[in-house]
Parts: C-alpha cells; structure tokens; sequence
C-alpha cells in the first residue's frame, strides 16, 4: 500500500506581517515548488538536502500538520485536502507518530506520562497503557527514567522519550524529523538501530529528514531535496 502519495506538492509561505506594513509586500517563501513522491509500507526512507531546503516542511506536510498551496497530498489513499478537521486529527492520532528536532516534550510531565499521553488522548485505559508501556521503555532503555522530567534527562533520553511516544501508538508511519540531530553518534546509532528493528519486525514505515550521513547509510532510500525541489531518489538493496 502508499503510505504517502505527493503530487506536485507546492508550499508557499507568506509574511503576512511584514505585507500588513506594506514594506515587503507579497514576499513569499518557495518552500517546496512541485514535489512528487511516494512512500510504500515498510520504507526506511531518509530525505536528505541543505538548510532550508524544504525537508522539515515536506514532513508536515505528509503529516497533516499543515495545508498545500497546491498539488495533492494522499495519505493511505486519501486526500487530504478532502478531509474535515476532525478526520485529519483522527488520521494523526491513529496512523502516524512524530519524532520532532525539538523533542516538542510536555516538561511538566514524567518520562511515563510524556510516553502515554497518546494513549490517553486515543482513550485507552490505565490497564492497557501500562500494559503497552513496559515493553517501549524496555525496548528505548529507559528503566529506571520514567518518573523523571524532561528536564532531568539527557539530550538522548529525552529523544528516546519522543522516539517511546511516537513507537508507543504503534502507528504505520513515523515521521522523524532530524532524529539524530543534537546527539553523539553512539546514542544516534543506538536511536537508529531501534527504529530499524522496528521497521523489520513491524513493518512500521519511516520517513526521515536528516543531514547526518549514519543516517543517510541506515536508510534504504535517500531522497535528495534542494531548493524545494526533489534532485535525486536513490534506493538500495536491504
Ligand atoms: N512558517 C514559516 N514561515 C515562513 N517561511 C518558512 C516557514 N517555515 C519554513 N519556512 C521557509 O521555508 C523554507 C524551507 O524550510 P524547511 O524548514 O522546510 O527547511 P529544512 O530543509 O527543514 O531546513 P533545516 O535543515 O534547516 O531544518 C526555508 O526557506 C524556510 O525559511
Ligand atoms: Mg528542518
């Protein structure tokens, strides 16, 4: 099945505040200028381009996080620009996870509750959120972290936290945005490994953006984007 179908995906940003002043008037940013390209259940796929080439904004988009100024986004076959608000939320919550660059953690809550809080929005109940937590921790090495707050934590386990919130839906899709990004090589390859394990045991597909070339070489389809355009689709044998 596509996971993701873009067609000629176009996104524009405007600066609505500097065109109300009437200095820069109709200044838009280009941020991705007809992109096509789709992902199968099952891709390890990285996509990979310099600073502001548009990857950050491609992922949002797939992610129903934001609206096209043109093409057509299809997210397991469905439009997206056909669905109510409530359908994209309920295809968010249910289908894809997101690993922000940011972490985007909630520093009032534990490591466990950051991790739940999916759960908690999809409605399970404190049985079943237990019961799909033990294995997540385990799988990330948190033991032994979950009462701690995101401020008590390292960068690495504060991505393994966001990496255990996204894993923890069990979605078809993750979207990662520069997962690595902010962390020594030996903790971004542990991250790496345990994504993989994941895609191979689950069939969970993965969509990343990165600049780092462990991750480029973990990845079994590099996508190369410069100025909001695709340059080079290369894919290679597992
Ligand atoms: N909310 C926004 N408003 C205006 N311009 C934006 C916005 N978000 C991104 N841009 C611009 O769109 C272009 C693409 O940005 P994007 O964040 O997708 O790049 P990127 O490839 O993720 O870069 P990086 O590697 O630095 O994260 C850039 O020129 C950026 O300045
Ligand atoms: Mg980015």
């Amino acid at each position: 099945m596509t996971v993701v179908q873009a067609k000629n995906v176009v996104k524009d940003y405007g600066l609505p505040a500097q065109a109300v002043k009437g200095r820069l008037q109709g200044q838009v940013v280009h941020a991705l200028r007809g992109v096509s390209l789709d992902f199968e259940e099952g891709e390890f796929a990285a996509i990979a381009g310099p600073s502001g080439s548009g990857k950050s904004t491609f992922l949002h988009l797939a992610g129903c996080l934001d609206t096209l100024s043109g093409g057509t986004m299809q997210i397991r076959g469905e439009d997206t620009a056909g669905l109510s608000k409530k359908a994209l939320a309920f295809l968010r919550r249910k289908y894809i996870g997101f690993i922000f660059q940011a972490y985007n953690l909630i520093p009032v809550l534990s490591a466990e509750e950051n991790i739940s809080f999916p759960l908690m929005l999809l409605g399970l109940d404190k049985k079943e959120i237990q019961e799909r937590l033990a294995p997540v921790i385990q799988a990330l090495g948190l033991e032994g972290m979950e009462k701690r707050r995101p401020a008590e934590l390292s960068g690495g386990q504060q991505q393994r936290v966001a990496i255990a919130r996204a894993l923890i839906k069990r979605p078809a899709l993750i979207l990662a945005d520069e997962p690595t990004a902010n962390l020594d090589s030996q903790t971004g390859r542990e991250i790496l490994e345990v994504m993989l394990d994941l895609n191979r045991t689950n069939g969970t597909t993965f969509i990343f953006s990165t600049h780092d070339k462990m991750v480029m070489e973990y990845a079994r389809r590099v996508v190369m984007i410069r100025d909001g355009q695709i340059e080079a689709d290369q894919r290679r044998s597992a």
